[in-house]
């Protein structure tokens, strides 16, 4: 029997996956969410939920760190928009992580991973990224996570930090099929956006793996599938299988002042392809779906809301 803990803040989407594998794996997981749907998943998965959210007593938590601890944090950046990181104070957007890190240091823990996001790269003209690319985040997000990210990997600490950049993530339950049934999926810029992908019961192995195998020291690992795809290739593909309709197209203008998001807008004109080659070498990996393609055939062809085999 694995003895080994994990403890996930922020047990959403990828945090769900991921409880289910290292359930299976023989891992004691506890889980934070403030929602009760969540809540009955955790314990009807075997794991243990706990209400939290940032701000609140950590106590809860914090009962479960150990050196046999592992910690998942997996909650998004919490503003919208960027203030800078150049005042003397830890800038409102550190302050979240930067307190569970003080605690994992208090407790001794085994490791920490952070989710961080491929947006950290900013544009790169559809040129290909990997861990050692310079970063020059463009949008408020990604400023936003490089600066946590830099804050985690100069942070002196006897356990390792593992940062995971995360491309677009999709699964069962979270896919564009229904957007583009209902008509409410729009070709933006006539879908020539290159989409780095990768889906969720990967995600879940390459954490899994990094808690297992993982370096000693801290380290950046790309989570995507390492075959970016063109928008329009990827909807076009689902169309053609589904049996749908292929959406209208949008220009980014109209785009931009229909959603009035910085953030939305920044996403779709950033063009990287994301390499996974860190991944799939050092953590030894093969990913069950190993493009975009292939992920989607396999919801297609299943029952969409159901969660995928291990
Ligand atoms: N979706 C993508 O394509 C993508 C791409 C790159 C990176 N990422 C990042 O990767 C991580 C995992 O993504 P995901 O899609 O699995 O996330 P998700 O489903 O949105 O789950 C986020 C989790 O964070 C928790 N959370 C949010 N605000 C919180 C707060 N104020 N206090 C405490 N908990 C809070 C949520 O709590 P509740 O359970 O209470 O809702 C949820 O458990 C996130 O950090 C996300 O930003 C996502």
């Amino acid at each position: 029997m694995n003895k080994d803990k994990l403890l996930i803040l922020g047990s959403g989407y990828t945090g769900q996956e991921l409880t289910r594998l290292a359930v299976n794996a023989g891992y004691t997981v506890v889980g934070t969410t403030r929602d009760e749907d969540t809540r009955e998943f955790l314990r009807s998965h075997g794991a243990t939920p706990i209400e939290w959210s940032v701000g609140d007593d950590p106590a809860p938590w914090i009962a479960h760190l150990g050196p046999k601890t592992s910690v998942v944090y997996s909650i998004p950046t919490l503003f919208r928009s960027y203030e800078g990181a150049d005042g003397g104070d830890l800038p409102r957007h550190i302050t979240p992580m930067a307190d569970v890190l003080t605690e994992c240091r208090q407790a001794a823990v085994k490791r920490v991973i952070y989710l961080s996001s491929t947006s950290v790269y900013g544009d790169h003209g559809g040129d290909w990224v990997d861990e050692s690319t310079k970063c020059h985040p463009s949008s408020d997000y990604g400023k936003m996570r490089y600066d946590i990210e830099s804050y985690l990997m100069e942070a002196e600490t006897d356990f390792p930090i593992t940062i995971a950049r995360l491309v677009g993530i999709y699964g069962p339950g979270r896919t564009l099929i229904d957007a583009i049934k209902q008509g409410r999926y729009t070709l933006v810029d006539g879908g020539k956006k290159i989409t780095n992908r990768v889906h969720v019961h990967d995600i879940a192995r390459a954490l899994l793996a990094i808690i297992e195998r993982g370096p000693d020291s801290h380290r950046v690992f790309n989570i995507t599938d390492g075959h970016p795809q063109h928008v329009r290739d990827l909807v076009e593909f689902i169309c053609d299988e589904a049996g749908l309709e292929t959406p209208i197209v949008e220009s980014l203008d109209e785009f931009a002042r229909r959603r009035k998001s910085a953030n939305a807008v920044a996403r779709w004109k950033k063009q990287i392809r994301v390499l996974n080659e860190r991944l799939r070498r050092e953590l030894d990996l093969e990913l069950v779906y190993p493009d975009v393609f292939s992920g989607y055939r396999a919801i297609l062809e299943s029952d969409a809301d159901a969660p995928v085999s291990t």
